[in-house]
Formats: structure tokens, C-alpha cells, sequence
């Protein structure tokens, strides 16, 4: 597409390139009749010409138009124009954590400290817990889809269409997988069905590249390390940090904390832990005990509590990537990981035998994890490993997770009836109405909209005032009513 250009699609105003992923470009657009910056990202021309790969785009980006929340990067349309389908979406003037990183390593020859990402891993896990609760998965949780704008917001992007372009191209193509492996889970490698915890999995998997300056298994066969071994600590970070990063992705989803809000409390407990001596002191003002019982009082308390959360919840972790075997053995067969014992066994052996040129031992591949000054330290935007998988071993059958029972379901329709409200908006003179970007109508009256529960954005356009914007809290079985007198 030419910067500059007339009109795209009869509305948008094309500005300039942000940027481009393996699946198309993203540009800013002037929306000409909302008035306002977008961005605009064209779709693969292979999608115009699949029925099915429309449908599938056209369910993901109504499910995305859901979410309503403060760190998601909201989306507002699907259209097409010409050969081409695209999605427009809320602009954020900022960087992508993937952009960051490679600044921060150019400008300071340093990775992420742990305390900058307990600080945006907040809104994220915030987000992504609003998201799950909603039943919703992101399933391509990875630095580039995650933004900071330029006041501090940190805002998650690219719910579920990111995935559903990549698995479309991929049965298009018949390639096994397209996109970047490096945060995948080991069910999404195996096409098993997935819940919540792919996304505590894809997430841990960000946090480790953005402090190790690198993801968990970064070249070789890394589909088969992703299913078989686990990633080397991260040097310089606390064991307890790197065991909640571990424990986040441990092979087998329900060995994985079971929310983002979880994982967030283990890894801030877990900073709180090593920088304990620092909280002690803070304690010394207060009132009516002796400087040495306040240390006791508090240093039991804080000992009982926190080794009876990290250790009891975290220890397994770490024990599997420093395989101590006397918790292969308390475990009765099954470690932390998800692995058989047998299993992980033979997978040592297995792993020295394998003649795969690509593959190294984890030792080498992951044996220059923090950038020093000695070694290269210009890392620019990394290659993603790539997109034709190497095949596993075929003596190596991968242990697959059963299906679990408590899995919620998706909303029914009878769960989503329940959730949902019904908005009505009467603008006065008639003018055109948009909820969450998408023009319901033009008229002075229109019917009764249905949307899901929670705050939803709408939008007047008209000729003579201009446009005006409302934001309504829609309750589930009931009506809002909105009347909009110019
Ligand atoms: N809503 C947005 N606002 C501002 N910039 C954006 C927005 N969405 C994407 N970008 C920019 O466009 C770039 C490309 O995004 P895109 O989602 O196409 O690729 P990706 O996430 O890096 O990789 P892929 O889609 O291949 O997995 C991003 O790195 C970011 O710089
Ligand atoms: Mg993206």
C-alpha cells in the first residue's frame, strides 16, 4: 500500500508504516469518519480467497471486539478492500516490549531487571486475567504483541487473530506450524485443545526472553526442546524468580499456576523474598515491641509465609531443571515438568543420540544468556526460529495432557444470553451510531443493540455537530437506555 494514498476502503487516510510482522503490515490511518488515528493492519491476500479462513477471521475479530479493558489494545473493525481483508484497531503511540529490549541491550548493554518486569507484568496479567474470565485466549503471547505507550500504558495486542491468520496459513500452505515457536506451549505444538494456561506458559516465556535478552530455547531443534527439556535459569536472577518463570512453564498445564493474577503474586513474592532484609528495616517504627522482638515477629512471619507459598509452590520447579532426583522419586513417577520419569530418563540418553544437524545440547545453546561486554552485544530484532518445524525424533513419543475435567467450557449460549445486556440509543437530530467502532445505524431511534456485559464505547458522527463520544456500562438482563440531545 502507497503512503499517501487517496481513500483505503472508502474511509481511511493512510499515513504512515509501523511496522510489519511475518503476516502482514501494520500502518496509521486517519479514520475519516470517526475522526480519528488508527491502526491498520492488512491481512494475507491467501485469506480473501478462503471461505473458511473468513469465517474463522471474522469470529476471532468478534470475539477480540468483546474485550473491553484498559490493557488490551481494542479492536474495532474487519473490512476489506480489493484482495485484501484487514482489521483496524486502536493506535498506540509507543513501542512494542520486543523494540524495547533491543534498545535497552544497544543503548545499555542490559536486559529487563526483574523489577521492571514485575512492574508491567501488572497490567499485563491484569488484562489477561480479564481476558480469561471472559473465556477468552490470546494464544500468541510474545513481546512484539505487547506495547508501551509513550505515557507508561502497557497495552496487550492481537487477541486470538494473530493465531487464527497464522493457523489459517498454515493449513493453506500445509506447513505444520507458521509463526514464531519460541512461546508456544507444549499442547499448542501438539494441536491439543487449549485453555487459560497456554497463555501463563506463552507469558513466562516472554518474561524469561525479556531478562535473558533471549527465549527459553532459542535455535536448534527447539519444538522438540519446548516438548522435552527445560530452560536454563536465567544468570544473574534470583533462583526463586527463575523457579516461578519455570514453574509458569512447566510442560504439563496443570503444573502451571492456574491464573495470570497467580503467576504475577509468585513472581512478586518471590523479588519480595530476595530483598527481604530491606523490607525488615522499613518495619523498625513501629509502636510498643523492642527492635530485636520486632525482627523476630516479623522475620517468622515472613519466613513461615513466604517458604510455605514459594517453596512448597515453587521448589518443584526449579528442582526439575536442576533434576535432582530425590523429587522424581517423592513424586511417584511424574515430575513437576510433566515428564514420566522413564521418561525424562531415556530423553537424557536420547538427547546425546539424536542426529539432527540443528540440534545442540541446552548447555551451549543457552550458555551466553545475559549480553556482556566481551561477547556480541548488538542484538538487533531476532530472527524468529523457523517456520517449518524440525521433526521430532520418532523414537521420542511426546507424553500428551489428557484433557482435564475442570477446564471451563466456552460460554454457552444460554451462559452468553445471561451475560448479556441490551443498550438503546436514541440520538436527537438523527446521526450515525457506533458501539466499540462498529456502525450499528442511522437513525434517530435504533432497536435495542445486545453486547456482552461491562463498559462499551459509543460513538455519534454528525455532518453538522461532529462526532461525540459515550462510555456506557452495559448490565447483563438489563437495558441502558442513551439519549443524545445535540
Ligand atoms: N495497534 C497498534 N498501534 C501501534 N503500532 C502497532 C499496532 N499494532 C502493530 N503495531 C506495530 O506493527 C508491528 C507489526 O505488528 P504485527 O502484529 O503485524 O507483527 P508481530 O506481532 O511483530 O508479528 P506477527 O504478527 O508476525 O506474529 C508491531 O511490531 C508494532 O510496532
Ligand atoms: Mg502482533
Amino acid at each position: 500500500m502507497a503512503q499517501g494514498e487517496k481513500k483505503f476502503a472508502g474511509r481511511y487516510q493512510i499515513n504512515r508504516k509501523l511496522g510489519e510482522g511475518g503476516m502482514g503490515e501494520v500502518w496509521l490511518a486517519h479514520d475519516l469518519e470517526m475522526n480519528e488515528e488508527i491502526a491498520l493492519k492488512i491481512l494475507p491476500s491467501e485469506i480473501a480467497l478462503d471461505s473458511r479462513a473468513i469465517q474463522d477471521l471474522k469470529n476471532e475479530v468478534s470475539i477480540a471486539r468483546r474485550l473491553s479493558h484498559p490493557n488490551i489494545v481494542r479492536v474495532h473493525d474487519l473490512g476489506r478492500e480489493g484482495d485484501y481483508y484487514f482489521i483496524t484497531m486502536e493506535y498506540i503511540k509507543g513501542i512494542t516490549l520486543l523494540e524495547k529490549l533491543v534498545q535497552l541491550r544497544e543503548r545499555e548493554n542490559r536486559n529487563f531487571q526483574v523489577d521492571e518486569i514485575i512492574k508491567i507484568a501488572k497490567p499485563i496479567c491484569d488484562a489477561l486475567d480479564y481476558a480469561h474470565q471472559c473465556r477468552i485466549i490470546h494464544r500468541d503471547i510474545k513481546p512484539s504483541n505487547i506495547m508501551i505507550s509513550e505515557d507508561g500504558k502497557v497495552k496487550l495486542m492481537d487477541f486470538g487473530i494473530a493465531r487464527v491468520v497464522k493457523d489459517t496459513l498454515s493449513r493453506i500452505s500445509q506447513t505444520r506450524i507458521v509463526g514464531t515457536l519460541s512461546y508456544m506451549s507444549p499442547e499448542q505444538i501438539l494441536g491439543e485443545p487449549l485453555d487459560a494456561r497456554t497463555d501463563i506458559y506463552s507469558l513466562a516465556a516472554t518474561f524469561y526472553d525479556l531478562m535473558a535478552g533471549k527465549p527459553p530455547f532459542a535455535s536448534g531443534a527447539v519444538e522438540y526442546q519446548i516438548l522435552h527439556e527445560m530452560p536454563k535459569p536465567i544468570p544473574g536472577v534470583s533462583k526463586l524468580v527463575n523457579a516461578v518463570l519455570m514453574k509458569g512453564m512447566a510442560k504439563k498445564p496443570e503444573e502451571r499456576p492456574v491464573s495470570a493474577i497467580l503467576f504475577y503474586e509468585q513472581l512478586v513474592k518471590s523479588e519480595q523474598y530476595e530483598k527481604g532484609v530491606d523490607r525488615t528495616l522499613k518495619i523498625e517504627k513501629t509502636k510498643g515491641l523492642t527492635n530485636k522482638a520486632k525482627y523476630m515477629v516479623i522475620g517468622a512471619f515472613i519466613t513461615s509465609f513466604l517458604i510455605g507459598f514459594l517453596v512448597l509452590d515453587s521448589f518443584n520447579g526449579w528442582l526439575l531443571w536442576k533434576k535432582e532426583p530425590i523429587v522424581k522419586e517423592e513424586l511417584s513417577g511424574t515430575t513437576p515438568g510433566g515428564i514420566e520419569k522413564q521418561q525424562l530418563e531415556s530423553n537424557e540418553t536420547k538427547d546425546l543420540t539424536i542426529t539432527d544437524t540443528t540440534k545442540k545440547t541446552a548447555d551451549t545453546e543457552n550458555s551466553d544468556q545475559q549480553p556482556s561486554k566481551d561477547k556480541e552485544s548488538k542484538p538487533s530484532i531476532r530472527p524468529a526460529p523457523t517456520t517449518v518445524v524440525p521433526t521430532i525424533p520418532p523414537d521420542v513419543t511426546p507424553i500428551l495432557t489428557p484433557a482435564l475435567p475442570d477446564v471451563p467450557p466456552p460460554l454457552t449460549q444460554k451462559e452468553l444470553e445471561k451475560m448479556s445486556g441490551y443498550l438503546k440509543v436514541s440520538p436527537s437530530p438523527p446521526t450515525t451510531v457506533y458501539v466499540d467502532g462498529v456502525m450499528m445505524g442511522n437513525s434517530q431511534r435504533l432497536g435495542a443493540l445486545k453486547l456482552l456485559g461491562g463498559p462499551h464505547k459509543v460513538t455519534l458522527v454528525s455532518q453538522q455537530y461532529g462526532s461525540r463520544n459515550v462510555y456506557v456500562e452495559i448490565k447483563a438482563k438489563s437495558t441502558t437506555n442513551v439519549s443524545f440531545p445535540y
